[in-house]
């Protein structure tokens, strides 16, 4: 079983009170909280070890860049992928998914299609349309139905032969929805079709196992996974990495300049031009580290529990609808109180110490196919208790009764 308290001990900043009540922390869809390894970890390479990597000779600039390295294969085991030279590090899951949307793009023709999701954050829209107004390509969106799901069955019918690549996420971070990943990519390969997975909800609620899943590209965010922000990791296969363009020019990506003529690096550096954050990078590896000690499993169990405990309470309330109820679903709950406004309700929760999130959530579209401006959202991580939700239940009944 896992130690909660231990693991709440973990993580300093929910001993914090919050306009003197006990902070609960239920935005972990939007940042996680960091665990004091973390933390730690960060001070110390600042303290000790911070020199620019992969350009130096002296000893620190290689001890930095080993580091930096090592954390490269630690991230490639962690998602089960073929080869750490297939990982890039990148400032976060938007940055993975503009660089794969560009670069793909610039494979395509004219007229071209690409397919992405109702459910999709922003990230995963707005690259795309950029890159489809740059090269004139098409994009088709896959529906969903009231309960959240994709509609696999009209996923099928939008392939023609111009359609050159899906892009989905895997996990959406309004509704909590968990995507067949594995499907949607098998469906897409059978027409020979390339997948991009956004993983930045997943990844520190699922086991990932990229070669399962077997899509050409996975994307993430450090900050999702309980290491800090400014690192993201974007996989991907290497026969598309090889054929890319790359994304951005600078030091680090070349193998030899001149103004002639320029060559590039190899894998994965090719897409990693300029000083990289290599403190991030270690710190994530640590975040990854602390989350292999613990049991996976029981995570995930211990997650689906207090969704189910705060869905079935939540029910109960008048008037409160939830936005998205699938079958396979993480700890992720949109909703609204008839009369209430979104903000009002987070507003006035945030003064009971509890932090939730309000708004479109990057996510406009789906929003507005629940025919909503905006939507109350808790997202649970580990660290999250039973007792909590008790405490959160009281304060959201006893706000609803002011603001109604
Ligand atoms: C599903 C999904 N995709 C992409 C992102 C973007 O992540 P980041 O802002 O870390 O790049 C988020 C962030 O909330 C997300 O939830």
């Amino acid at each position: 079983m896992l130690n909660r308290q231990n693991i709440r001990a973990d993580f300093p900043i929910l001993s914090q009170k919050i306009f003197g009540k006990d902070l609960i922390y239920f935005d972990n869809a939007a940042t996680t909280q960091k665990p004091i390894c973390v933390i730690n970890r960060i001070s110390e390479l600042y303290s000790t070890q911070n020199a620019n990597i992969h350009r130096g000779i002296h000893f620190l600039s290689q001890q930095a860049t080993a580091a930096h390295e090592q954390a490269r294969k630690t991230v490639a085991a962690f998602i089960n992928a073929p080869s750490h030279e297939e990982i890039i590090f990148t400032r976060g899951t938007t940055e993975s998914i503009n660089l794969v949307a560009e670069c793909f793009a610039r494979t395509c023709q004219k007229g071209d299609e690409i397919i992405l999701s109702t459910i999709e954050h922003h990230s995963n829209i707005v690259s795309w349309q950029l890159a489809a107004q740059r090269y004139g390509l098409k994009i088709k969106v896959i529906p969903i139905d009231f309960e959240g799901n994709l509609r696999i069955d009209e996923y099928e019918k939008l392939f023609t032969e111009k359609t050159k690549i899906v892009a989905v996420a895997h996990v959406s971070n309004v509704l909590g929805t968990i995507n067949d990943v594995k499907k949607i990519t098998q469906i897409a390969h059978n027409h020979n079709v390339a997948v991009l997975i956004d993983g930045a909800q997943a990844v520190a609620h699922q086991k990932i196992d990229i070669q399962e899943i077997n899509a050409d590209f996975y994307a993430f965010s450090g900050h999702k996974i309980y290491a800090p922000t400014g690192i993201g990791v974007l996989y991907g296969k290497r026969c598309w990495l090889d054929k890319f363009e790359p994304y951005q020019g600078g030091g680090e990506m070349i193998e030899s300049v001149s103004f002639e003529r320029t060559t590039y690096n190899v894998l994965p550096y090719k897409f990693e031009a300029g000083t990289p954050d290599f403190i991030s990078s270690v710190a994530l590896e640590t975040a990854l580290n602390y989350m292999q000690s613990l049991d996976f499993k029981q995570i995930i169990e211990y997650e689906k529990n207090l969704l189910d405990y705060a869905t079935q309470q939540l029910l109960q309330i008048p008037n409160l609808t939830i936005y998205g109820q699938a079958k396979e679903k993480c700890g992720v709950i949109s909703f609204n109180i008839t009369g209430i406004h979104h903000f009002d309700l987070g507003t006035l929760l945030d003064k009971t110490g509890v932090a939730i999130r309000t708004g479109h959530h990057c996510a406009q579209p789906l929003v507005e196919f629940f025919g909503q401006s905006g939507m109350c959202r808790i997202s649970f991580a580990m660290y999250n208790t039973k007792e909590e939700v008790d405490v959160f239940m009281g304060n959201l009944r006893r706000c609803a009764k002011i603001l109604s």
